[in-house]
């Protein structure tokens, strides 16, 4: 059977992800598959259009999409897998909405389908290929100017563990055993190595509760196809692309003052590294890395800096990811707890998308001034957009 084969009875036997289908929305925010928040964070203000083109590349049961479409209610949404099992399910879970569609194809047949996407997400998937690059150049082919692409590819240093059990298991399968032979034997060496085993201690550790369903384990230790990244082979797979990358979507893991704020000489002396080694650095340092999750983006990518001036121009919009509101606590995009001052929350009440920063910040002056809209910027609680009417900034 040649790989595409192969990947594809794997995902046809075992749909994933397993999560079960529900007829609520799905359950708290996830930025990243907001179109207005991925281009609020790559380019700094929020899009000037909602009504766009979305392709989620190897969609599986549609976890993913179900929250494209959520999220981004003007979109329309085109989901395409491999597996016409994993599809049946994506399809049953966005069954309700009305800007969903779904078809049964490989990536890299995506230029037949008409026109380009603005926003383009494949999670979990560009690995699974024979040839991760040609799927890539094929998704790349079709992201309109402007558009952005979240990807998602494992990461070799954070998944030691993982690909030696594959190994072993494959070793112990053989070439003709099935795929719930594989199953039958990891799970058995889970039950009989010692508990002080590497292996074990890293399930145990990181993967044993969404392990515990069979589609999981079998996603993460039967896998027939896995090419795994680190730092340089990202950039190489990112170069062939022709897009520029836009940064990490789990900024906060690539900060090097989480590794190393205790020696800022060191935090300095790090950050003056050019980004690609930078971030080597990091993963060298820090060898946790099981996946790598960013986006990139076709040009014109204009990024808008928010000098003091500009910001207090700025016509700022509340996120409408913060429920319920009013309220001084909150969970922020990353679920951490934020708490709010009351002139916080009257601040952001006013955040209609109408009135500038400098207007709200007249009505309820904050302590610390654009300092603390900076911060909330930062948790992601507003997003902003230029004013054209107000004068353009000096240069
Ligand atoms: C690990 S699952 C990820 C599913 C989903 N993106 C998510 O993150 O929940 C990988 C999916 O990619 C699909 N897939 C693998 N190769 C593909 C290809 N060449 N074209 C389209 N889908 C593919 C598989 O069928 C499977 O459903």
């Amino acid at each position: 059977m040649d790989i595409t084969r192969s990947v594809q009875d794997l995902y046809e036997r075992f749909p994933f992800p397993p999560d079960p289908v529900t007829q609520t929305p799905p359950p708290g925010w996830n930025w990243r598959w907001s179109w207005s928040f991925a281009h609020s964070f790559c380019l700094g203000r929020r899009p000037r259009h909602e009504d766009i083109r979305i392709l989620d590349a190897g969609c599986g049961t549609g976890v993913g999409t179900e929250y494209l479409a959520y999220q981004n209610p003007r979109a329309t949404v085109t989901a395409i897998d491999l597996s016409a099992a994993s599809l049946a399910v994506a399809r049953q879970r966005c069954e309700k909405f009305s800007n969903v569609e779904l078809a049964q194809m490989t990536l890299l047949d995506v230029g037949q389908l008409e026109g380009g996407f603005d926003f383009i997400n494949c999670v979990g998937v560009l690995h699974h290929l024979e040839d991760p690059v040609a799927g890539l150049r094929a998704l790349a082919d079709k992201l309109a100017p402007g558009g952005l692409m979240h990807l998602f590819v494992y990461g070799e240093l954070g998944r030691w563990e993982i690909r030696l059990m594959q190994e072993a298991i494959r070793l112990l399968r053989a070439e003709s055993g099935s795929l719930e032979n594989g199953l039958r034997i990891g799970r058995e060496l889970f039950n009989t190595l010692p508990e002080s085993n590497r292996l074990v201690q890293a399930e145990r550790e990181r993967w044993v509760l969404e392990n515990r369903d069979d589609a999981c384990f079998v996603d993460m230790y039967v896998q027939v196809q896995e090419i795994c990244y680190t730092i340089p082979t990202l950039f190489e797979l990112i170069d062939h692309s022709g897009l520029t990358f836009m940064g990490f979507s789990n900024p906060n893991f690539w900060s090097t003052e989480r590794l190393l704020g205790r020696a800022p000489w060191l935090v300095e002396q790090a950050d003056s590294l050019d980004m690609r080694t930078r971030l080597r650095l990091i993963e060298l340092l820090d060898p946790s890395v099981s996946h790598y999750e960013f986006f990139l983006g076709r040009p014109p990518l204009a990024m808008t800096q928010w000098t003091d001036t500009r910001l207090l121009d700025a016509l700022a919009h509340r996120s409408p990811y913060l429920k319920p509101w009013p309220a001084q606590q909150l969970f922020d995009h990353e679920y951490e707890v934020v708490n709010l001052s009351e002139t916080e929350v009257a601040f952001l009440d006013g955040c209609n998308g109408r009135r500038s920063v400098g207007a709200l910040l007249a009505d309820h002056p904050l302590p610390e001034g654009l300092a603390d809209v900076r911060k909330m910027l930062r948790h992601f609680m507003l997003q902003l957009d230029l004013d054209l009417q107000a004068p353009a900034e000096a240069h």
